[in-house]
């Protein structure tokens, strides 16, 4: 296991009417004057934002709306949060909504600090110096940005979507009341699980051999998913399948299962671009990529490794030879991303041939990704070749 420093800042409330601790929270992070950042309007139909504008008004914490934040959030929208905060003073942003509502805020917060134009944090062009503080409150399990410090912003103008890491962007605090994601709608609990499982795959396919305890953990995770996810499709208010997931969303992603190994990610830049020139759900584009890339890198230094997912997840016979083992694996994990309803194959979601190899050269550009096994730009662009 390699060395480590662990630190993972943002204060969890998980469960039933947590929201309550909402006002003391933000002024014990010094807010005095809110952002309200949501999305398309899920969190009225579910009465969420009743409730978060009643607690701020009782509590006299004035707030501004940027309300509207696309799935794939923009840079723009980036910008007009900024704007915002200068405009009306504002000292402190609370994100309401999924991934996509509280990666903007990020951003919002990390570039109120930056007197030019926020790309250049995302493009790598210069680092945040701070952030505004920032509280969360999640309604869709997914992403895991709840708890942790990574922003992912697209640019439909120049076919980017980047994603930053800066401990600048760790929530303060975030709530998690598993009932706001009772109606969360089918195709996106079923990619939200996928983007789950597959923060736990990034982590656990290693060549880091020592790091017992995290592989552990993360087989835990992926069985949670396998086992709660097609209740919560069937069942959507049932609180234990929605509180299972909505644990495992933060845990896959915040630090817990990548300490102690080196984290270089494979399907995620993958998909990425799949998003940024198709603008697909996330989830749905980590749900096709993955078993083909899975098929892709496996061979004899590899075989070992799916062989322990599969018996250890799936619960395969450990007697059999690792590359049986390996194929049953990856085919249960193909069948059950079906089984929830999720595309396995490209032209499914109106992906062509047409920029596969841009793509795969967009995202080998810095050079080779993965650590478990390296992809080069060939080896990306047979994965998508396979997975049309
Ligand atoms: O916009 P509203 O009306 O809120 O509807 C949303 C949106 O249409 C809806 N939704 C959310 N909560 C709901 C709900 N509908 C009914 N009931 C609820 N309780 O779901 C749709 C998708 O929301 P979004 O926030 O876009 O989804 P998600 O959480 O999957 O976020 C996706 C974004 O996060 C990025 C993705 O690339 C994508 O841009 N990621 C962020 C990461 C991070 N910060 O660490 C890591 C991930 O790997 C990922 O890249
Ligand atoms: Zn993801």
């Amino acid at each position: 296991m390699q060395s480590f420093t662990y630190s993972i800042p943002t204060k969890i409330f998980f469960g039933k009417d947590q929201v309550n601790v909402l006002a003391e929270q933000i002024r014990e992070f010094g807010g005095s004057r809110v952002l309200l950042v949501y999305g398309g309007g899920s969190i009225k139909r579910i009465g969420l934002y009743d409730t978060v504008t009643k607690i701020l008004q009782s509590n006299n914490i004035p707030f501004f709306e940027l309300a509207g934040i696309d799935p794939n959030p923009r840079i723009e929208t980036v910008r007009q949060g900024i704007q915002l905060c200068h405009e009306h003073k504002l000292d402190f942003i609370l994100a309401v909504g999924g991934g996509s509502s509280i990666d903007c805020s990020k951003v919002i917060s990390a570039g109120y600090y930056y007197e030019n134009d926020p790309w250049d944090l995302m493009i790598g062009k210069v680092k945040a110096s701070q952030g505004l503080p920032l509280g969360t409150i999640l309604t869709l399990a997914a992403t895991g940005s709840e708890m942790d410090f990574f922003a992912v912003i697209s640019n439909l103008e120049t076919h980017q979507k980047i994603g930053l890491g800066d401990p600048v962007m760790f929530p303060k605090f975030s709530i998690l009341d598993p009932t706001y994601t009772y109606s969360v709608p089918h195709n996106q609990t079923a990619a939200g699980t996928a983007d789950i499982m597959s923060h736990t795959f990034e982590n656990y396919f290693s060549s880091e051999k020592g790091a017992y305890l995290q592989s552990r953990l993360a087989e835990g995770i992926l069985q949670t998913c396998i086992k709660y996810a097609p209740i919560a499709m069937r069942d959507p208010e049932n609180y234990e399948a929605r509180a299972n997931l909505m644990w495992a969303s933060s845990l896959a992603i915040n630090g817990l299962l990548s300490l102690g190994k080196e984290r270089k990610w494979t399907c995620h830049p993958m998909e990425h671009e799949l998003s940024a020139y198709y603008d697909i759900t996330h989830g749905v584009g980590l749900a096709i990529l993955t078993p083909h890339w899975m098929e892709y890198v496996l061979n004899d230094s590899t075989a070992a490794d799916f062989k322990d997912y599969g018996v250890n997840v799936w619960r395969l016979n450990s007697e059999d030879d690792s590359y049986k083992t390996a194929h049953l694996a990856i085919e249960k994990t193909k069948e059950f991303f079906t089984s929830l309803g999720l595309p396995s194959k490209l032209h499914e979601v109106g992906i062509g041939e047409e920029n596969l190899l841009v793509m795969a050269q967009a995202v080998t550009k810095n050079g080779p990704i993965g650590e478990f096994r390296h992809l080069n730009t060939e080896d990306v662009y047979n994965i998508y070749k396979a997975a049309l």
